[in-house]
């Protein structure tokens, strides 16, 4: 079996961030979130996988994934011209394909379980049937499977529609009135017929090849989908509250690990990650909470909740609840919470009169002061 792994798109949801990086390299716990979906798959046994990136950000994201061999994968890059859709994602991957039956899995997506049971489910339903012998009840193997997870708000998701036994009967794209709470969670199994179906479907209204219309057109042509509701969280980290959430959700799950400096003045309790050259200095982190490599935290509190990446510098400030990429400043802020600060980025209170805040801010950012 094969893997495909999304990470084209375009990522708006994620501005001002996605105007200089891919949105699957944001770091989660200091990591990208696409580093969680090949370690699942390499963790299922899936070590051949494809991953679509687009002619924007793509280069970025070869760079940071390497050939694979770090985690012990080969991987062939798909370049996909235009994010036309999760389906047109799967048609310029055919070559790649081939007939291999595969598991695609979107690269902004974090799932708590892991790929594993899904994948040997598939396999052993798709063997049992197969080893039918005349005469016995035609059972059919199934074509796709997918992953449903409960929601509170299943109109803005892609829905199932199951039947009393709790077959898969229908699909539909964000609906208005949804026949059931089951929304569809970024991964799924294919067999070689998607390829068929595909060439048969057309964009929808925002001008996208649909992927819940190529499944709902596997069930049209009479073909099996299989299900399984997820169990523990999923997150599509797309957009910032749920990139933060998922972020607790990670950190919550780390061994304490003190790679460096903390001198006498400061405190360092609970799940802490401190990365090697980071200097603590007459400050109190308290986990769960990520320090990236040569970050210097001064007089500061670092707070539960806080990813800080590496070549950081916090000082005299508060920071909780928060996701701070490379190279950022933060400096006499009384408190940063439940945010998201981009590369190199600089956060400090000004001393010039009058008082003022003053800003230099790229295309759309989302400030709030007090
Ligand atoms: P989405 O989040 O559905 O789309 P997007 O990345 O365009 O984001 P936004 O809505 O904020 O503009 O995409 C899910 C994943 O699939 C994500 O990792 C990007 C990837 N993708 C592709 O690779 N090709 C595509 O054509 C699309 C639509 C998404």
């Amino acid at each position: 079996m094969k893997g495909l792994i999304l990470s084209g798109g375009a990522g708006t949801r994620l501005r001002p961030i996605t105007h200089t990086s891919a949105k699957q390299l944001v770091p989660i716990a200091n990591q990208p979130i696409l580093f969680y979906g090949i370690r699942d798959m390499a963790d299922a046994g899936i070590t051949d996988i494809g991953i679509v990136i687009s002619p924007v950000t793509g280069s970025e994201i070869r760079e940071a994934v390497g050939d694979g061999s770090d985690f012990g994968v080969t991987v062939t890059w798909i370049e996909q011209p235009e994010p036309l859709g999760l389906a047109h994602a799967v048609l310029v991957a055919r070559d790649y394909l081939v007939d291999d039956e595969f598991v695609m899995y979107l690269g902004d997506n974090m799932l708590e379980q892991g790929l594993a049971s899904f994948v040997e489910r598939f396999d052993t339903a798709r063997r049992a049937a197969r080893s039918l012998k005349l005469g016995e009840a035609p059972v059919g193997a199934p074509s796709a499977q997918i992953l449903l997870a409960k929601v509170d708000d299943p109109s803005s998701f892609g829905v199932a529609n199951l039947d009393a036994e709790g077959r898969v009967i229908g699909l539909v794209e964000k609906p208005d009135d949804p026949p059931s709470d089951l929304a569809l969670v970024g991964v799924y199994l294919f067999d070689a017929s998607i390829h068929e179906v595909i060439e048969t479907i057309t964009p929808s209204e925002r001008g996208e090849l649909e992927i819940t219309d190529a499944i709902q057109a596997l069930l049209d042509t009479g073909r099996v989908v299989h299900h399984e509701v997820l169990t523990g969280w999923w997150i599509d980290t797309g957009k910032k509250d749920p990139l933060l959430e998922c972020n607790r959700l990670v950190l919550g799950t780390l061994e304490r690990r003190i790679g460096s400096t903390v001198d006498d003045s400061s405190s360092v309790d609970g799940r802490v990650v401190i990365e090697s050259g980071a200097r603590i200095v007459n400050s109190t982190i308290r986990g769960p909470a990520i320090i990236g490599e040569n970050t210097v935290i001064e007089d500061s509190h670092v707070g539960p909740f806080s990813s800080i990446g590496p070549d950081c510098r916090i000082v005299r400030s508060e920071v909780d609840n928060a996701v701070v990429l490379r190279g950022a400043v933060v400096s006499d802020i009384a408190r940063l919470t439940d945010s998201l600060v981009g590369r190199d980025t600089v956060i400090r209170r000004g001393d010039a009169r009058p008082r003022a805040v003053r800003m230099m801010l790229g295309d759309n950012c989302h400030v709030e002061v007090e």
